[in-house]
């Protein structure tokens, strides 16, 4: 099996595809960005981009992957400055204990890639499955907001 994962091809042939992508992720390529959290697809911890779209890697194959193009949340900055939403959360303080923050960032990052200035409606189906215990939710909100002026250039 090979995967593409933040812009390379990587060889995982000694990987049982059938291992759900977010073990791969972790275990294998190292990638650890990406959280478990519920393993039921019920929380949003574990997402990722694929083909620009948020999806939840903790019950799908990795193998149903296989020819996508898959970006994690240490793809979105690569060795690069930060995202303007990146750093609208450092700047929001949004965040308590950090945990749910990757794959809310990836799901937000996903929402702005389409839709640059995000109805409320919108924001709320991209958030749809993605839990904050801490309750940081409302300082992540501030931050899109920030995040949406700045690319908007105001
Ligand atoms: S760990 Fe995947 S949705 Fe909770
Ligand atoms: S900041 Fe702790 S779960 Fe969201």
């Amino acid at each position: 099996m090979r995967l593409r994962v933040n812009g390379e091809s990587r060889d995982l042939s000694g990987v049982d595809p059938g291992t759900p992508l977010l073990w791969v992720l972790r275990e294998s390529l190292g990638l650890t960005g990406a959280k478990y959290g519920c393993g039921l697809e019920q929380c949003g911890a574990c997402a990722v981009l694929c083909d620009g779209r948020a999806v939840l890697s903790c019950s799908t194959p990795a193998g149903a992957f296989a020819g996508r193009e898959l970006r994690t949340i240490e793809g979105i900055a690569a060795d690069g400055p930060l995202h303007a939403l990146q750093r609208a959360f450092v700047a929001e303080q949004a965040a308590q204990c950090g945990y749910c923050v990757p794959g809310i960032v990836v799901a937000l990052v996903a929402l702005l890639e389409r839709t640059p200035a995000p109805s409320d409606a919108e924001v709320g189906e991209a958030l749809a499955k993605h839990l904050c215990r801490c309750g940081a939710q409302p300082r992540m909100l501030r931050a899109l907001r920030r995040a949406v002026r700045e690319l908007a250039g105001r």
